[in-house]
């Protein structure tokens, strides 16, 4: 299966470097930046033109930002199967810019996809190929089209929400005393270990098992709510939303 990226940028990247050799042949195209040509030399694959790589996909990702949609679908006329990543962009959008294909799924991922630890929300038609292909990346959820804005807020953005847990987490341990690099690879192992507990686990119970009565974590964890921190994540995912909506 020939995978055609329309849009080098970030999230065309994360997907492309998650795939490696093992999706098989990869095209690229921009608008005109270079990066089409930077992945292509990356990874193999090849950088070509919108309406080449509308003639050679079997599966064209369209990776551009959700503004480009209209204009970058005219130059991809022929397209037989379209994977959207647009944000905020509901599949009857992508259907209309495409009235030839005969797939149109929209898919939601994040960035961990480049280490195939991904969560990739999935919505409209996709052939099995196409879903094997996403399964690769990591942890594919179906989900209904009008529930994508909610979702994106809270696994689209999320990793950058946790990035600048994690990067607060290893400052405040570097001004305890701690080397730099060793401050991040503490947080960084004690948040992937924590994750897969957190598979088993409900949150709650593993707050109740870190932080006995009186002792340091519930200090710290009294000190966080004095300070907004769960306030604090819930504006980000509310401000999100808003600029998703346009509101
Ligand atoms: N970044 C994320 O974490 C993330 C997560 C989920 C979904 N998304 C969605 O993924 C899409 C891309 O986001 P991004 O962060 O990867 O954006 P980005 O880094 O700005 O990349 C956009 C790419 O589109 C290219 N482009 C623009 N017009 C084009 C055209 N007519 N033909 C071909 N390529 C064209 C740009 O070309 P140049 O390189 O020449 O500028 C660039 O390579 C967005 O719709 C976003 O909502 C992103």
């Amino acid at each position: 299966m020939v995978v055609g990226f329309a849009g080098s940028g970030s999230m065309a990247a994360a997907m492309a470097r998650g795939w490696g050799a093992d999706a098989g042949p990869l095209l690229f195209t921009d608008s005109g930046s270079g990066r089409a040509a930077e992945l292509a030399a990356e990874l193999g694959g090849e950088a070509v033109g919108n309406a080449e790589l509308a003639e050679r996909a079997d599966l064209v990702v369209l990776a551009v930002k959700p503004a480009a949609l209209d204009s970058v679908a005219s130059e991809l006329a022929g397209t037989r199967a379209v994977m959207s990543l647009l944000g905020a962009t509901p599949l009857e959008r992508i259907a209309a810019a495409f009235p030839g294909a005969e797939d149109v799924c929209r898919v939601m991922p994040n960035v961990a996809v480049e280490v195939r630890r991904g969560v990739l929300c999935v919505a409209g038609r996709l052939s099995a190929d196409a879903r094997r292909l996403l399964q690769m990346l990591g942890h594919v959820v179906e989900l209904p089209d009008e529930d994508f804005d909610a979702a994106t807020a809270i696994m689209g953005c999320a990793p950058a929400y946790l990035a600048l847990a994690v990067e607060a987490l290893a400052d405040a341990g570097v001004e305890a005393g701690l080397g730099e690099e060793l401050a991040r690879e503490l947080v960084v192992e004690t948040t992937g270990g924590t994750a897969e507990l957190l598979r088993e686990r409900h949150p709650q119970d593993v707050r109740r098992a870190v932080a006995s009565p009186g002792g340091s974590t519930e200090a710290g964890l009294e000190a966080l709510d004095a300070e907004g921190g769960r306030e604090a994540f819930e504006a980000a995912v509310r401000a999100s939303l808003e600029r998703m909506r346009g509101s």
